[in-house]
């Protein structure tokens, strides 16, 4: 492997981690599941919160589709009888990992098109009053600043995900008999906290306000029964933890939220067929294909369905979502253990989203260094921070080596700070 031809062999550092080793057994699947990711053979690849890495039956999906549209064309009464088919598919498929009936999924292009639709749904009134907080991604913050700027809504700021701070209590401070939404990720981007999601909806419940989730980083990341979350709404993205292409996505609706939830685009599928006139009058489809914004790409689609597929159906969810957070906890654990370095996530309350601070290096700098040894994280800013996100696919012996990695970097950094004055 490319990176770790860049680490010496003095380098090592001993670990004790307290989080357990992949079993024997899982050794052999994570194997033939690498074998799918090509590109984990180039890079130790720890940024499935920004993207995902692509299988290479995704890919395939992708170029097959694209080859019988340029053979076959687009149009005719079987190329559209296909793309309803996918559609339909799409929509199945990602019910049963948002574990909800598909006519309450709504294809959409990404989180910030769901997050969107859910949120200019309401019948918003001046001095109706919003709940969310400081660490959520602009997908679903900006969105809540147009509710401002738009219809005079008040914006009830917490510091929900932040470390040290209590959600269910933060949130308890601020609702109010006004409050109409609250507005917050499942697991935060910004900290990797994973949110106490059924205890927040439920205080949202009780003042009548709408619980509206922003699922980037836990659709394929941690179990997402939306039933038992009790959510109304819940935005995800096909490209992240789903290992998906760009442009695609989904919005939950809860069936009985679709007269909270007002359609405010319309397209193709938004009015139920044969039931609207030319003056305007429409009675608006009997499903959550009413907030669908016209047609996602019908390869992407293809390539989504096979993700999932090999997702839930060849490795399983529940190995998945276990071995993501068994491979966060090591990697704390791992990380915890170096001088100088600060953790942000909540260990008690994450899955696989590891925040952490390097002492005397800025976590931009941090991020290029290690993509130069071949390791790929990001940089969060809000908090300052560098994040790792454990996918499935990772493994112990990467995760080592990274450790390695930021030790090594940051002490040659050190080296460089000491010496700048003279
Ligand atoms: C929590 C969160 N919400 C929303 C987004 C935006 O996702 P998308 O590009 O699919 O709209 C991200 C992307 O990083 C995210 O982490």
């Amino acid at each position: 492997m490319e990176s770790q031809e860049q680490i010496g062999p003095n380098d090592q550092i001993q670990t004790t981690h307290q989080a357990q080793q992949a079993l024997p057994s899982d050794r052999e699947k994570i194997e033939t599941i690498r074998a799918e990711l090509p590109v984990t053979r180039r890079y130790l690849y720890f940024n499935a919160g920004t993207n995902g890495p692509l299988p290479t039956r995704s890919h395939d999906a992708l170029v097959a589709s694209s080859a019988r549209d340029l053979s076959e064309g687009r149009i005719g009464s079987a190329a559209f009888t296909r793309l309803l088919q996918n559609l339909g598919d799409a929509r199945i498929a990602l019910a049963s990992v948002l574990q909800c009936d598909p006519t309450e999924i709504a294809l959409t292009h990404n989180t910030t098109e769901g997050m969107n639709i859910a949120l200019m749904g309401l019948r918003w009134q001046p001095g109706d009053e919003v709940v969310t907080s400081v660490a959520e991604h602009p997908g679903g913050l900006y969105p809540v600043y147009l509710l401002h700027q738009r219809y005079g809504v008040t914006i009830r700021m917490t510091q929900i995900a932040l470390p040290g701070r209590d959600p269910l209590e933060e949130l308890r401070s601020v609702l109010s008999p006004r409050t109409r939404a609250v507005v917050l990720s499942h697991v935060s981007w910004a900290t990797g906290m994973t949110l106490p999601v059924r205890e927040l909806a439920d205080l949202a419940h009780s003042v009548g306000a709408l619980f509206i989730c922003d699922a980037a980083q836990a659709a394929g990341m941690v179990p997402s029964n939306v039933y038992e979350l009790g959510v109304d709404a819940y935005a995800c993205s096909g490209q992240k933890w789903l290992c998906g292409p760009d442009g695609t996505g989904a919005l939950f609706v809860r069936r009985d939220r679709f007269g909270d939830i007002q359609q405010t685009f319309m397209g193709y599928f938004g009015i139920q067929p044969g039931m609207s006139d030319h003056e305007g009058h429409y009675v608006p489809a009997n499903s959550a294909q009413r907030y669908e914004i016209s047609t996602v790409s019908p390869a992407g689609l293809r390539a989504l369905q096979a993700s999932l597929r090999w997702l839930g159906e060849e490795i399983g969810w529940n190995w998945v979502y276990q071995r993501i957070a068994t491979l966060g906890r090591y990697c704390y654990d791992a990380l915890s253990t170096l001088d100088g370095v600060t953790m942000l996530t909540p260990r008690d309350h994450m899955a696989g989203l590891v925040h952490f601070r390097v002492e005397g290096i800025a976590s931009s700098e941090l991020t290029t260094q290690l993509e130069a040894a071949g390791i790929l994280i990001r940089d969060t800013h809000d908090p300052e921070a560098n994040r790792i996100s454990t996918g499935f696919y990772n493994t112990e012996e990467e995760i080592d080596h990274l450790r390695q990695a930021i030790a090594q970097i940051a002490q040659i950094h050190t080296v460089q700070l000491t010496q700048a004055p003279e």
